[in-house]
């Protein structure tokens, strides 16, 4: 069997073109959304995905400004310039990227963002809602492999979905995304004691680790759904995934590549959830 390749670039850029129409339809209303992102630091991964985010949501009709502080700014200063964009009745949206100097608490920063702009669904708040399945803010990365998997031709009800990693930004938030569509969900981790045993039975499997070479054609059952979350740099500075491409494609029923699977639905799900912040604020369904 060879995998269909779940092309997330395209998925991405069909799912804008409809949020763009939704753009125009609110300017034309007299609301603009606005995404505001808090950048601390010179990270050189941070500073390209802001950036990305940035131009993603102006290409699309939206404003975006990132409010870039210094790598020795203090939490106080930090949490002032958050105030400020809650309080600012043109912002939608807020984004803090993470990771933060070790000088700023990240638990008290996103803690501090209005849980009705909190576009990465990252405040307790929203963590609790979607856990009590309540309509709320959901992580991008998860919403957007969601999205992904509404294109692999399968019914999620009943499957059996292993996760690897149990991040609070992506692994957790996904299997409770699977849970709401009746999957059976299983987590894997560092102790895990068979984690070949686990995907061997997987009919979704999600790698969120960060390991390049970490899932194998051996650990893949037969037309298995493969989304593979990791991005990690090789020594030119290419992105590799956790997922042996070449070989579990062989296998596999679908999969994600790579560059261009995940990454651009996770872009395109922060701007799905700033047009979402922005209805919400004006009360338009
Ligand atoms: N750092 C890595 N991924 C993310 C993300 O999805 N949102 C934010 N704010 N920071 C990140």
């Amino acid at each position: 069997m060879v995998a269909k390749i779940l092309d997330g670039k395209q998925i991405a850029k069909d799912y804008r073109a409809g949020l763009q129409e939704q753009v125009e339809t609110l300017k034309s209303q007299g609301y603009t959304p606005k995404l505001s992102v808090i950048l601390v630091g010179n990270d050189g991964a941070s500073q390209s995905y802001v950036n990305a985010k940035k131009k993603a949501a102006e290409k699309i009709g939206m404003i975006s400004e990132i409010v870039h502080l210094d790598e020795s700014t203090s939490e106080e200063e930090v949490l002032n310039e958050l105030n400020r964009l809650n309080e600012d009745d043109s912002v939608s949206g807020i984004l803090v990227q993470v990771p933060l100097p070790e000088q700023v608490s990240e638990q008290k920063v996103l803690e501090s963002i209005n849980p009705d702009k909190d576009v990465d669904g990252f405040h307790p708040i929203n963590i609790g809602k979607l856990y009590i399945d309540e309509q709320t803010f959901v992580p991008c990365t998860p919403l957007g492999i969601m999205e992904i998997l509404n294109h692999a031709d399968m019914d999620i009800e009943g499957k059996d979905a292993v996760i690897l990693g149990r991040s609070h930004i992506v692994g957790q938030p996904v299997s409770k995304l699977l849970l709401q569509k009746n999957a059976s969900v299983t987590i894997l981790h560092s102790k895990t004691k068979d984690m070949h045993q686990h995907l061997k039975n997987a009919y979704i499997i999600v790698s969120a680790v960060g390991r390049p070479g970490l899932v194998t054609k051996d650990d893949v059952k037969e037309g298995a759904v493969v989304v593979d979350v990791g991005n990690t740099p090789d020594e030119n500075g290419k992105l590799k995934g956790d997922v042996e491409y070449e070989d579990v494609k062989e296998i596999a029923g679908a999969i994600t590549p790579v560059p261009g699977g995940v990454g651009p639905m996770t872009i395109t799900m922060v701007l799905n959830n700033t047009l979402i912040a922005e209805k919400m604020r004006r009360g338009i369904k």
